[in-house]
């Protein structure tokens, strides 16, 4: 249950100011027509961008006439200017509108993709990349941002993974708190700060065989004990808003889901702040096949608890005749559009309906140099070092010919998919930001050698990067994606490179013989590296890392910064392991028992390529013997954990370092290791430091077959190392 304070009511920032608010938000319902009040409930999409059917052309007409609570795709101060000015003089009671817009990594300067954020493991990192969001997002305009999506997966072929935390239930939720905190600020009623919204609600990521928009079916002890949690975080942190998803969640869509939209979300958890659907997910209802037409889809939406409805129109077209005909009750009209008028409240438009819309702030504030200075330095301790044989990284910065192979060296194409309203023109490319770091005098001979399209197999490139290869001392290799292919709407069944991008791989490693080759990734999921790996020394994982790419990738490649990033989704060995998580049950053959009568495939491991938390680094760190005050503890006793961790190599550098449980035996089968805390840690060379954890009750709970959520007495195994397939494993037991 959330507190009071952080119920959304509307945002528990001062208690006097919310009770003021809520007799303001009182006396302008008291006022309203019931159409006026419906049209407080639907939400259009302006001009400035679609993510789904065309967005309306002319909405003007409805806004006047107070047909529109908020509208979506709306940015720039001279554009929500002006449609403000619709609705406060044309209007009858001049209800101000609200302005939403998907900020997800990055209004005009573009942090790195989520998932990439995700492999910092930093949460102050992370909380900051959010705060100069929503910063820019509000100098342009915007009250309200579409984000965190806390969507958990563990399925990379679906293209949503770039926007969300990876595989982790722990690390996602603490992430959605860190981006609540930074989007809102300490009060969302700033100028400089934006109302969030968590989405999808709910389960999104569990689609089947990641395919897009498909089919979730998953019990309801693994939608509490993995799916929701992060949810539940965000909110508790204070989050304005909820989305609900496009999929059914068990036979039934999210957007109208009794169990999730009224029962966990309201009594359960006790939010009262707005529910907004995603995209005409109300006139979706139809094809999933729960509604025969618009009348149906609003009464069962409404009625399950939804209260603004993006852009189907349906609530505008069918909700007044539903009311009359006692259909929807109009309580339940009145409780949604309280809870859109708090928030329009709260965020201080009812006095000021321009005080987002200053042009000479936003004239400064968008792509700032400290701004930019924020996202290179993200990008860069977002990246994960996958292989390094032989040392071949960092490079040396008296390399002064630098052969520059593949489809990502020399393009602008680096920000990822929902980069707002980022501009390509403003990206720093790779060869860029080579030349930044190596000065004038350096050499950088480019060549694409191959495309990085699904489909485009042409080799005919490969030649001429043979030939530069041959003039070089050293070799950057860099592949990967498009970057819209991680997206929505962009599942992939084949997560390898596209193109002929391995051929290129191969080619050009035998032809380098002794030059070193770097090869850097750019991809929005975990993908299939299996051959890539085996043949290549060195491997660095950069995701999108957004505005200030190639400068961050030149600051770990040239070992300017030391890389310090760690899977947050598993990378398998072949598409053929998804779902993978390292979260997994020990079932009851697992492998390594019986030979043949084991959970196993014929052809490949169990473990990934890659495995969740895993990512190396230019120096070597030593973990010491864990060490523990008592094997044995009563149920309410927090225990403490403690060892030393030693920076043995000949550079500062940062160890993510993570601690696992598992629950041996329980009523209910629990995971062989669960991620329970992390530290991140700076050591110089040679430095050590002596790192506690505090193993508390909340940590050992779980949900029964009841879900309930209790501990249980009996033995647990702590595992505390640099990854969740390393480090030391001791135990203790709950008496
Ligand atoms: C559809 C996406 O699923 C959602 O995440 C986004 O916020 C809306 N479109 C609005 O753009």
């Amino acid at each position: 249950m959330l507190s009071d304070r952080k119920a959304g009511l509307p945002f528990g920032v001062d208690r006097e100011r919310d009770q003021a608010l809520c007799e303001q938000v009182e006396a302008l319902l008291s006022q309203m027509t019931l159409e006026e009040k419906i049209g407080q409930m639907n939400q259009v999409a302006g001009s400035r961008d679609t993510t789904g059917a065309p967005a309306n052309t002319d909405i003007e007409a409805d806004v006047r006439a107070g047909r529109v609570g908020s509208v979506f795709n709306a940015f720039g101060v001279e554009f929500t200017r002006e449609l403000q000015q619709q609705t406060i003089e044309h209007s009858r009671l001049g209800i101000p509108l609200l302005f939403g817009y998907d900020i997800i990594h990055g209004f005009r300067t573009i942090f790195p993709i989520p998932l990439g954020q995700a492999a910092s493991w930093h949460l102050e990192g992370i909380e900051r990349a959010a705060r100069i969001m929503a910063e820019e997002g509000a100098a342009a305009g915007v009250h309200w941002t579409f984000a965190p999506m806390v969507d958990i997966s563990r399925d990379p072929r679906w293209g949503r993974v770039m926007e969300g935390a990876g595989e982790d239930v722990l690390l996602t939720s603490r992430i959605a708190r860190a981006q609540v905190r930074g989007i809102q600020g300490a009060d969302p009623g700033a100028t400089d700060t934006l109302a969030a919204c968590v989405k999808h609600y709910a389960a999104y990521g569990a689609a089947e065989a990641g395919r897009e928009y498909n089919t979730v079916d998953m019990s309801e002890w693994r939608l509490r004990e993995h799916y929701l949690p992060p949810f539940l975080a965000a909110l508790d942190e204070g989050c304005a808003s909820v989305m609900t998803a496009f999929n059914t969640l068990n036979a039934i869509p999210a957007t109208c889901h009794p169990l999730l939209l009224d029962q966990i979300l309201r009594r359960e958890w006790g939010f009262k702040g707005m529910v907004v659907t995603d995209y005409t997910a109300v006139m979706e209802l139809e094809c999933h096949g729960v509604a025969e037409d618009a009348s149906e889809a609003t009464r069962k939406s409404v009625n399950a608890g939804v209260d603004m409805d993006m852009q189907s129109g349906y609530f505008v077209e069918t909700l007044s005749e539903l009311v009359q005909g006692g259909q929807v009750d109009e309580a339940r009209i009145d409780e949604a559009v309280r809870r859109i008028l708090w928030l329009k409240a709260a965020l201080g438009l009812l006095d000021d309906p321009y005080r987002y819309a200053d042009t000479e702030r936003e004239a400064q504030c968008l792509l700032s140099e400290p701004h930019r200075r924020a996202a290179r330095e993200q990008a860069a301790e977002s990246m994960v070092l996958l292989k390094n044989d032989g040392h071949v990284l960092p490079l040396m910065d008296q390399c002064q010919k630098v052969a520059l192979i593949g489809p990502l060296g020399n393009t602008q194409r680096l920000l990822g998919s929902w980069r707002g309203n980022g501009d390509h023109d403003d990206t720093v490319t790779l060869r860029e930001g080579i030349a930044n770091r190596l000065g004038e005098d350096a050499v950088i001979l480019c060549a694409q050698g191959a495309s990085n399209q699904i489909g485009d197999t042409d080799t005919a490139g490969i030649e001429d990067a043979l030939e530069v290869v041959r003039q070089a001392d050293v070799v950057v290799l860099a592949l990967g994606e498009d970057e819209d292919y991680a997206d929505e709407a962009a599942s992939r069944a084949d997560i390898g490179l596209p193109g002929a991008q391995l051929e290129l791989a191969r080619r050009v490693l035998a032809e380098a013989g002794d030059t070193p080759v770097a090869t850097v990734l750019f991809n929005g999921r975990p993908m299939d590296l299996t051959e890539l790996d085996a043949m290549a020394p060195a491997l660095l994982e950069a995701w999108w890392p957004g505005t200030e790419a190639g400068n961050a990738v030149a600051d770990v490649l040239f070992g300017d910064v030391n890389p310090s990033g760690r899977l947050p989704m598993s990378f398998p060995v072949s598409v053929g392991q998804v779902p993978i998580y390292y979260n997994a049950f020990n079932t009851g053959r697992p492998k390594g028992v019986d030979p043949k009568y084991a959970s196993q495939y014929l052809d490949i491991p169990n473990a990934p390529l890659y495995p969740f938390g895993f990512g190396l680094s230019y120096t070597t760190f030593d973990y010491g013997p864990i060490e523990m005050a008592c094997t044995e503890i009563a149920s309410e006793d927090t225990l403490e954990v403690r060892l030393t961790v030693t920076n043995t190599g000949e550079r500062a550098g940062i160890e993510v370092v993570q601690l696992y449980l598992q629950d041996v035996s329980a009523s209910v089968v629990r995971p062989i290791r669960e991620l329970k805390d992390f530290q991140r840690l700076s050591l110089a060379p040679g430095d050590s430091e002596c790192v506690t954890f505090q193993i508390t009750p909340d940590m050992r709970h779980f949900l029964n077959a009841e879900l309930d959520s209790v501990q249980e007495p009996g033995l647990f195994r702590v595992q505390i190392g640099h990854c969740s397939e390393s480090g030391e494993e001791i135990e203790f037991r709950v008496v």
